[in-house]
């Protein structure tokens, strides 16, 4: 098995990137965030607070979370229900960051996560891929972009799929989430001390799906 980790901050491209790289290198895609999602969903539809860590946790054996493919595109399914497209939501997105704090939901996602890299050979993007769940892995990547780049292209991405988007509201969404996925006590977003930086600030996205199989290809070359 040959594993890839990509960590980096929320709208750094990650998704992007590694669906393409994980297509040319023939690997499975393993999207870790729409786990956290999931939960964060869950919560929001049983009316479950997402910063109170006892009522989360309680929650957590009665949900069964489920990755599976369809032509090498990842759904997620809760209790059998496929839910890939509602955990898309701005209000998922915050949520999900505030339920990946807790430490019982970091633990209940970790042996899933293993397990697929068990599995398969794969590319895993999320914030602690490289330090916690795959610290093993055999490549290693940092992902990161400038916080107004980043907003720039979520905006960019909310116009062509014709929803209305306000700059200064994304904007202060990413910083908030950096802040949050960054400051976390358990598993914070950051950079493993063997990972390759790659700063895709000045960079299209062509040029950075390029670097990012770059790296890997040198890291299977020298496996
Ligand atoms: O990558 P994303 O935006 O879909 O992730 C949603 C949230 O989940 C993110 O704000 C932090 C959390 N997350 C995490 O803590 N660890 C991961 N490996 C992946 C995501």
């Amino acid at each position: 098995m040959f594993s890839v980790a990509i960590d980096g901050p929320a709208g750094a491209g990650k998704s992007t990137i590694a669906r393409t790289a994980a297509a040319e290198f023939g690997f499975i895609y393993v999207d870790t965030g729409a786990l956290y999602r999931t939960i964060a969903l869950a919560c929001i539809e049983c009316g479950a607070d997402v910063q109170d860590a006892d009522a989360v946790t309680a929650l957590l054996p009665q949900l069964q979370i489920r990755l599976v493919y369809q032509d090498a595109v990842q759904r997620v399914l809760l209790n059998d229900r496929d839910v890939s497209d509602m955990i898309r939501t701005e209000q998922v997105s915050m949520s999900a960051s505030l339920v990946s704090r807790i430490p019982g939901v970091r633990a209940f996602l970790l042996h899933l996560q293993r397990q697929l890299a068990q599995e398969q050979s794969v590319i895993m993007d999320g914030r602690d891929i490289g330090t916690v769940v795959l610290p093993e892995a055999n490549v290693k990547i940092f992902l990161t972009a400038s916080p107004e780049s980043r907003a720039d292209r979520r905006l960019l991405q909310l116009q062509q799929q014709g929803e209305k988007a306000d700059y200064e509201a994304i904007y202060r969404d990413i910083v908030q989430r950096d802040e949050q996925d960054m400051h976390r006590v358990v598993a914070p977003l950051k950079q493993a001390e063997d990972a390759v930086v790659l700063d895709t600030t000045e960079m299209t996205l062509e040029q950075s799906i390029r670097a990012v199989c770059e790296i890997i290809r040198k890291g299977m070359d020298e496996k």
